[in-house]
């Protein structure tokens, strides 16, 4: 099991290209500097008080549906330009990116990610992050905005791993989670505390209607 947890940010990406090439995910629990989550947690909750995050949809945006049955975040959209703190964490994200494709050859071109909330006792059940309709996303990225949590507040992301184990992830600030996409069936656990996150994917050229 993958065991890298160090502080600077190339040997994290050394240990995620190691980590994805062996087993399909890599866990970093200090990916960036602590001065540069609280910033992106600040931010996410600046956002939610403003009534910018809306209630996720599931299915491709133009598409989505809202289903509440299967997923109860509150998601926005990142776009370059918004803010100091999201531009920085794009330009780590671009980082790995292209440190994926030299290592891996996985033709990633661009990276799409979300800020999301979830509110005391909302989850999201057990799924994959691929659309049926739509194969561009080929890894997951998941970065993690809360201090000081504790496991008996529950809210984990389980994955369910090839071999039939489970392994539970804390949506602890500072970890980020990486697996790719098509594999790793996961859900998130309800937790007693607001959850924050940026969930991204880093994706592929598609080859399907668009
Ligand atoms: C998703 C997802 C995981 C998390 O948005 O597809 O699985 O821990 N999120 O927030
Ligand atoms: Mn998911």
């Amino acid at each position: 099991m993958n065991t890298c947890s160090r502080n600077d940010l190339s040997a994290s990406v050394a240990c995620i290209i190691d980590d994805l090439a062996e087993q399909g995910w890599s866990l970093q629990t200090h990916f960036i500097a602590p001065t540069l989550t609280h910033a992106l947690a600040e931010e996410c909750r600046k956002r939610a008080a403003a009534g910018l995050l809306v209630q996720a949809g599931v299915g491709r945006s133009a598409l989505a549906v809202v289903s509440e049955g299967l997923r109860g975040d509150h998601i926005q959209w990142l776009e370059a330009g918004q803010s100091g703190a999201c531009d920085q964490y794009l330009a780590v994200m671009d980082e790995l990116r292209q440190a994926l494709n030299q290592a891996l050859f996985l033709g990633l071109e661009d990276f799409e990610s979300h800020f999301a909330l979830y509110p005391p006792g909302a989850y999201y059940k057990k799924h994959l992050d691929r659309f049926r309709d739509d194969d561009r996303r080929a890894v997951s990225v998941v970065f993690y905005l809360n201090e000081q949590w504790q496991a008996e507040q529950g809210g984990a992301l389980r994955l369910h791993l090839a071999d039939g184990c489970l392994y539970d992830v804390w949506p602890q600030a500072g970890s980020l989670l990486v697996f790719l996409s098509a594999d790793m069936p996961h859900e998130v656990l309800p937790a007693t505390r607001e959850r924050l996150s940026l969930t991204g994917w880093l994706r592929r050229r598609g080859y399907g209607p668009l």
